[in-house]
């Protein structure tokens, strides 16, 4: 039987996560923690929540006997543009709190996720279709610390046999929870304010190309490689994945594609276009399609449909403008 413990539940991907183990392994099974309190009911009440720091390791390994975990999904972290903002928290959590983490799994034989990003590559990183294994020097404490999050993953699993295995997620976009600071946050604002106000301050320049995924997709990646047969995986962290790749530019066409007056303005914030410009233009995902079956469904223009839906159905908007 799967005891699953999620560190970091009530954040943009966690939140969502959280339900779908749920779904799928049993209520009382998935035990979702983080360092504040979810107010989302369903996420509270339907299954076991705890309060856990992963800077706390004494707390993380009495969580982990209480419940018996076996898997533990680690999504507690700092992302890029808070990390720039503040990099020696970003070193703490990212870095020491994955330890933690770490060491909890190999004391209780757990087998462990950890999502690393297309922020483990740098400037010197091959910029288009980026392949699975190749030059990885960031210069964000984001970046850096997701590369030594991978690295020491690694060890883990040549050292002590830990089943780790982690993907690097492009930019998330969903609409459940709002996301919690990164470079690519625009993608997800951008649907929520064409709806609202028909109009968007980008903050990123018009034709940055960074690769995209819808969160659905996201869920889907994480679950299949954590069942993938361990025999066939020459990697483990972590696997390039991708499913879509865009400018601010291209995404206000598609969007305009529904709502015909929606208009995008450009505000450049220095920091972030800095993270983005040291990103790929796209990832070279060939390595997960082969080692465990990743194959995404949402387009950009699936996920502009799906969105601009489930956003109308749960804001509120002025009638003349439901009609839309
Ligand atoms: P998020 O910021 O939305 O959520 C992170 C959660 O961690 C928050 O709920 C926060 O309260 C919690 N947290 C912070 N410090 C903690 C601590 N000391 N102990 C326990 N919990 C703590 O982030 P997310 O978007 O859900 O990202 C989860 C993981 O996925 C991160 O490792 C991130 O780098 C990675 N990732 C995310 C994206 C994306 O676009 N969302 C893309 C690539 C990789
Ligand atoms: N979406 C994430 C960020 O922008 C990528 O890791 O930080």
């Amino acid at each position: 039987m799967e005891k699953i413990l999620i560190t970091g539940a009530i954040g943009q991907i966690g939140s969502e996560l959280t339900m779908a183990l749920r779904e799928r392994y049993g209520k009382e099974n998935v035990i979702a923690t983080d360092i504040r309190m979810p107010t989302d009911v369903d996420l509270r009440d339907q299954g076991p929540f705890e309060f856990l720091d992963c800077l706390d390791p004494h707390h993380i390994t009495r969580v982990m006997q209480i419940y018996q975990v076996d898997t533990i999904y680690h999504l507690a972290a700092i992302l890029s543009a808070v990390g720039e903002a503040k990099p020696n928290q970003a070193w703490m959590v990212n870095v020491n709190g994955l330890y933690n983490i770490l060491e909890a799994a190999r004391q209780y034989h757990c087998a462990l996720f950890v999502p690393s990003s297309i922020g483990a590559f740098g400037r010197s990183t091959p910029k288009d279709k980026t392949p699975q294994d190749t030059i990885q020097r960031p210069d964000t404490m984001y970046g850096v610390s997701k590369v030594t999050g991978e690295l020491i993953c690694d060890y883990y699993h040549k050292r002590f046999g830990l089943d780790s295995r982690g993907v690097r997620f492009p930019g998330l976009i969903s609409y459940e929870t709002e996301p919690g600071g990164g470079t690519t946050d625009y993608a997800v604002e951008i649907f929520f304010e064409a709806l609202k106000h028909k109009k968007y301050t980008c903050y990123l320049k018009e034709d940055t190309s960074l690769d995209m995924m819808y969160m659905p997709d996201a869920i889907t990646a994480m679950i299949q490689l954590m069942e993938a047969d361990p025999s066939r995986l020459k990697h483990r962290n972590a696997f390039n994945v991708t499913a879509m790749n865009f400018t601010p530019a291209q995404l206000a066409e598609e969007i305009r594609k529904h709502i015909p007056e929606f208009e995008i303005e450009y505000s450049v914030d220095p920091i972030r276009q800095e993270i983005a410009d040291s990103w790929p233009n796209s990832l070279d995902d060939s390595a997960a399609r082969e080692e465990w079956g990743w194959n995404p469904k949402y387009s950009m223009a699936a996920l502009t449909k799906d969105m601009l839906d489930k956003i109308t159905e749960r804001i509120e908007l002025p009638s003349e403008q439901k009609s839309r």
